[in-house]
């Protein structure tokens, strides 16, 4: 079966996308199919896998407001065997006001994303969002399986850490029981700065399960990557960068073979 998996976090600019990207890159690299959903008006995930906002005709913004059921038009090849894209651009800025009076608006992903699960085309779906708590998020939210949560190693990552847990917990309670945490990676890591260690020590030791032994450090080939619309495990596969996310990958395999919910 299809796992679906949310890339969450509603502070902005702490790997979402990055992790999104070069994880999945790394999963379709060990021949597993992935699908990568951009749920993000910016469509930084798009542009990262080199998708251009001129070749976006069709994007999640058009395919959850159509109901189309017909999902081949949205879905784009990447660069990279066995990772497609369903991009987005800034039309989904304006989707939350647009279903504000639907009663079902949390459901709007979840209807598109099930149904393409059960096809079983895909091993994993990663779902890249926006910095926020809002709408797009709790749809994300609603239609996952699992929410991956990347942790910027600086100051106030824990605290935002527990607002999100509290909505994950929300979620849970009406919206999507089977919701669960996949996993916090900690993300850009300065092994010279005392305060990542510090962030590191607090997360372990309150999500001692959750948090991954992988943590992605910061590394400029990881930065510069995008602009070229490439993956960085594309862009330079030896540097510290493409070796980190090569490893949360197999970390992350290696923890579904555990749950005995390997999707392969
Ligand atoms: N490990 C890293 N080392 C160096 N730079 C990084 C690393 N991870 C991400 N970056 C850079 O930091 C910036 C923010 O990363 P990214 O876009 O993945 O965050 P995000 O959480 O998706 O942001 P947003 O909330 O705006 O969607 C980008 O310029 C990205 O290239
Ligand atoms: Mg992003």
């Amino acid at each position: 079966m299809t796992k679906i998996i949310s890339v969450i976090n509603q502070k902005g600019g702490v790997g979402k996308t990055t992790t999104a990207i070069n994880l999945g890159c790394a999963f379709a690299n060990t021949e597993l199919k992935i699908l990568v959903v951009d749920l993000d008006p910016q469509g930084n995930a798009s542009t990262g896998l080199g998708i251009e906002v001129k070749e976006r005709n069709k994007t999640i913004y058009e395919l959850m407001i159509s109901k189309d059921t017909i999902l081949n038009p949205y879905i784009y090849k990447s660069s990279i065997k066995n990772l497609d894209v369903i991009p987005s651009n800034v039309d989904l800025s304006g989707f939350e006001t647009e279903v504000a009076e639907d009663g079902k608006r949390a459901f709007f992903l979840n209807d598109v994303l099930r149904p393409l699960a059960q096809s079983n085309q895909y091993d994993y779906i990663l779902v890249d969002c926006p910095p926020s708590l809002s709408l797009l998020t709790i749809m994300a939210l609603v239609g996952s399986d699992t929410v991956l949560v990347p942790l910027q190693s600086e100051f106030f990552a824990l605290e935002g850490l527990s607002q999100l847990v509290k909505t994950i917990n929300r979620i849970k309670q009406n919206l999507n029981t089977a919701l669960s945490i996949q996993g916090i990676v900690l993300t850009m890591f300065d092994k010279r700065n005392k305060l990542c260690y510090e962030v590191e020590k607090e997360a372990r030791k309150y999500f001692p399960n959750e948090v991954y032994k992988t943590v992605i450090p910061r590394n400029i080939r990881i930065s510069e990557a995008p602009s070229h619309g490439l993956p960085v495990i594309t862009y330079d596969k030896n540097c510290s960068g493409t070796k980190a996310y090569e490893r949360l990958a197999n970390e992350i395999l290696e923890q579904e073979k555990q749950n005995n919910t390997f999707a392969a």
